[in-house]
């Protein structure tokens, strides 16, 4: 069973953000004898519950990796499928996500989506501007190595024009130039299907993110599959390059 605390039923060391790469739509249909697109209408049933499971654990941050810029490579029918239901999803969703006070979020070079897409994107985003209970980011024609050096572009401008001094760069004001600026980096990061790559997502925001790798499919990603990431995530030691002694004295002294 997922720890809560003795005290009431709060559940403990839970993390902050949880990212996660969707995989296995694919398998999961051929598997069944289906076209590939059904694993990915079956995946979207995933995204809704794992949304929801998120916000009613009070989850801050939930990155969701559902389309890389490796992926405009695959065969135009199923790009024109994901991006269908993704225009789909963001439509469905915008009152849940209302009435659930979350705020949605994209990271990736969103510009390259089709402009019904981007324009339907940018405007549940600014519907749901105003909600704090939950950020919902998702990874869109997201590239991490492109999302770095987009940050090393960004930082070189400032600095030939004048309003940064080189000198002054530091990780944070790095941070603060990525899709991300402004959360929390992954506690968590969850792949499905059995994969143990990165696959070009999130680099730089995973330096110290506990990795959480299940055989399942993404379109069986339930409930169930998510408590089991979480439990175990709990039972984590997470020491972020100290020794076992200081960091449980790092952590009396937080209190934590
Ligand atoms: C990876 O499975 C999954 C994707 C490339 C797309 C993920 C998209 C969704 C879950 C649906 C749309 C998303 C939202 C947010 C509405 P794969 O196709 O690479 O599977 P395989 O490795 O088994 O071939």
């Amino acid at each position: 069973m997922i720890k809560r605390t003795a005290k009431s039923s709060e559940l403990i060391r839970l993390p902050r953000h949880i990212a996660i790469i969707m995989d296995g739509n694919g398998r999961w249909a051929k598997r069944r004898g289906f076209p590939r697109i059904m694993g990915h209408r079956q995946g979207v049933k995933a995204v809704r519950s794992t949304v929801r499971l998120c916000r009613e654990l009070n989850i801050e941050v939930l990155t969701l990796y559902a389309f890389s810029q490796e992926n405009w490579g695959r065969p135009k029918e199923e790009i024109n499928a994901l991006m269908d239901l993704l225009y789909d999803y963001l439509k469905s969703e915008l009152d849940e996500m209302l009435g659930n006070q979350i705020s949605l979020r994209a990271a990736g070079q969103i510009e390259n989506l089709p402009e019904r897409v981007r324009t339907c994107l940018l405007d549940t985003i600014e519907k749901t501007s105003s909600n704090t209970a939950m950020v919902l980011n998702l990874a869109l024609s997201y590239g991490g190595r492109a999302e770095i050096v987009g940050a090393a572009r960004g930082l070189a401008h400032q600095c030939l024009s004048g309003t940064l001094n080189p000198e002054d760069i530091d990780e944070s004001i790095f941070a603060s130039n990525l899709h991300t600026a402004g959360l929390p980096d992954p506690d968590l990061l969850i792949r499905t299907s059995g994969e143990s790559r990165l696959s070009n997502f999130l680099l730089y925001q995973t330096a110290y993110s506990e990795f959480y790798i299940t055989p399942a499919f993404w379109p069986d990603f339930d409930e169930s599959e998510l408590l089991k990431a979480l439990f175990e995530y709990q039972n984590r030691e997470r020491r972020f390059g100290l020794t076992n002694e200081q960091h449980s004295e790092s952590c009396t002294a937080k209190g934590s």
